[in-house]
This record gives C-alpha cells, structure tokens and sequence, in this order.
C-alpha cells in the first residue's frame, strides 16, 4: 500500500501563520536579533539555495556529490540490503538519486521537507527514475518528532539521511539533541548517513557564503521578503544587505542581516527600531574536525561506524549507529 507521488502526507505540527508573527516579533525583539534559518527556505529561498550549490565558491555540493560518486558501493555495502531509506530536508535529492541507484534491494524511500513545492517536484523525477520504490513523501519540519509512514514491508534497518551539512545549522546543544531525537527514530539497528562540513582554510570557508555573484545574499535577503508576504511586515529590501563571516573561536559562519540606515519596520502591529549597522543573526553554519564531529555524536548516544572524504578532503559522510551497536 505505497503512496502515490502526488500524495504528500502534510504535518499538521508545522508552525501555522499566526504563529509565524509570533516568532517573528520575538526573535526581532531579542538583544542581538535573530531568527531561525529554516525561514529561508520558502518555495523562492529554495530555488536560491539550489542556485547557491551551483555556485564555484559553493564547495560544499561539489565536495559531497564528488564524494558520493566516488563511494557510492561502499556506502551501498556498509548501509546493507533491504533499507528503508528518511531524508531529512530532501530538497531536490540529487545526492539520493547516487545512492539510491546503489543501495540493494532498498525498501522504501520517504523524503521530508518543509517545503511542499520541492519536495513534489523531486519526488515526481524520483517516480519517474525509480519506479519499483515506493515512495512516502512527508511535509515536515524533521526537527520536530517524526510520525513515520508505515514502511510497505518490513525494512531491515532504517537508515536517516542527512546530507549537505544541514547539521551545521544547530549549535552544539540543539545539534546533539537532534542526533538523539534521529537515534530514536531509527531504532536499535538503524543508522544516520549525515554529510559534515570540515574546517579549511578559513578564506575557503568564507567565500563560499559569500559568492560573487550575490545569490547568498539574495537567499538572505529572501527572508525578509517571506516575512513581508507571510506576515504583512514591510522590509524594505535594499535597506539591508547581507553579512557572512568566519568566526574561528567558535568554528562557525555567522551570517547576519545588516541594517544600512536608521529605520522603524512595522511587524504585525508593533515597531522595530534598527539603528544603521545594527543586524538580526539568521544562520551558523558549523565547520567540524572529524574528532570533534565524533565527540558531538558521542554526545547523541551515537558512534562512527564510517568516514567518507572527498579527494580534496574538504568535507565527509559518515554513518553513525548507536553506540551500543559497535561494541556488540
Ligand atoms: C544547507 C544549511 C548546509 O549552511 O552551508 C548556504 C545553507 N546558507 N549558504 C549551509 C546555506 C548559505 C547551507 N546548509
């Protein structure tokens, strides 16, 4: 009893609208400013985001689908038959089409996204290319607790995809709690595939949120335009601009939104006041040493089985299984 492509099953624990202004009013009202970075990616934010992995600064992609060519049977060996495949933020699943085309025997595949658009789309071209696979599409924020389809016939493990280095995002704390919530989810003999950008030379890293052609600002900028349309604010676009930097401390890329003058942005019925310079956070983007990624897993409950690098060794994927299973 799969589902039909077209059939995307919608979370109803998504944040509705009104609590949307509600986030966005208290994230603006905190000192420093800040808003949660899944807010970029409307249906507009994620077509930009596909256009910010086209980009030659934009390692990342590159890295991982060189790296999942390259080691698409071992991956497809170590994952093991019969795999119930959950991609967390499938997007446009161009990494699952390689490993798809390698796992053996693979039971079923469910992509979750927050975005209804992308994720139809992907799955219509998956249903295309992989018609014995069933597909179960759900419209979700994976952040949040998952209700699972029921798998068309019983997997042999259920492995959670995690590609991009979405994880990246969560600071430490949120980012373990996530691994255990996805160690949870896959149950005792499953396992998490998760892509992890690596610490490089700090200009690499910064170039690549800070691409010549402007499209990570727009991705930023977008936001703004979300809130505006979603919430009735009125940002005025080219107020603001974009800032991306590498902060070696904490091992991170910190990208703001700046504001270039004095202004009073309305929000629902109150008034933001930004001074000229002042910013609202909206995304980390964590770099890891394979020891540190290791010890944060560690953290979750969570051992590294296996690490895959890209030639240049600039980023990995690495399957993680309870830390139970390794010893035993
Ligand atoms: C999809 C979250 C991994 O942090 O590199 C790209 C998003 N932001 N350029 C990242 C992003 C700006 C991306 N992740």
């Amino acid at each position: 009893m799969s589902v039909q492509p077209g059939d995307i099953r919608d979370d109803d624990r998504r944040p509705p609208v009104d609590e949307l202004l509600e986030l966005a009013q208290r994230g603006l009202g905190l000192h420093p400013r800040r808003l949660p970075s899944w807010l970029f990616y409307d249906e507009r934010g994620s077509q930009l985001f596909e256009r910010i992995c086209e980009q030659p600064e934009y390692y990342l992609t590159r890295c991982e689908i060189a790296l999942m060519r390259a080691h698409a049977d071992s991956i497809a060996d170590t994952l093991g038959d019969e795999v119930r495949l959950v991609e967390y933020g499938s997007g446009n699943a161009q990494k699952t089409r390689i490993l798809l085309q390698h796992l053996r025997a693979p039971v079923g595949y469910v992509p979750v996204d927050i975005s209804p658009e992308p994720l139809r789309q992907s799955v219509g071209r998956l249903a295309g290319e992989f018609p014995q696979l069933p597909l179960q599409p759900l419209c979700a924020d994976f952040s949040r607790p998952l209700r699972l389809p029921i798998p068309p016939r019983a997997p042999r493990r259920t492995v959670l995809y995690f590609p991009g280095s979405t994880i990246g995002n969560f600071e430490t704390r949120e980012a373990a709690a996530l691994l255990r919530k996805m160690r949870n989810e896959m149950g005792n003999d499953g396992g998490i595939l998760i892509g992890v950008d690596l610490k490089k030379d700090h200009a690499l890293i910064d170039a690549a949120y800070n691409d010549r052609a402007g499209v990570t600002a727009a991705f930023t900028l977008n936001m703004l335009a979300r809130l505006n349309r979603e919430i009735g604010s009125d940002f005025v676009l080219s107020a603001f601009a974009h800032r991306a930097h590498y902060n070696p401390m904490a091992g991170r890329i910190e990208t703001h939104i700046v504001s270039r003058r004095g202004q009073e942005v309305r929000v629902g019925r109150t008034r933001v006041a930004f001074g000229e310079g002042e910013t609202i956070q909206v995304e980390y983007s964590y770099k890891y040493s394979l020891d540190e990624f290791a010890a944060l897993a560690a953290r979750a409950g969570l051992a590294v089985h296996r690490v895959w690098l890209d030639p240049a060794q600039m980023f990995s994927v690495q399957y993680l299984v309870r830390a139970s299973a390794v010893t035993r």
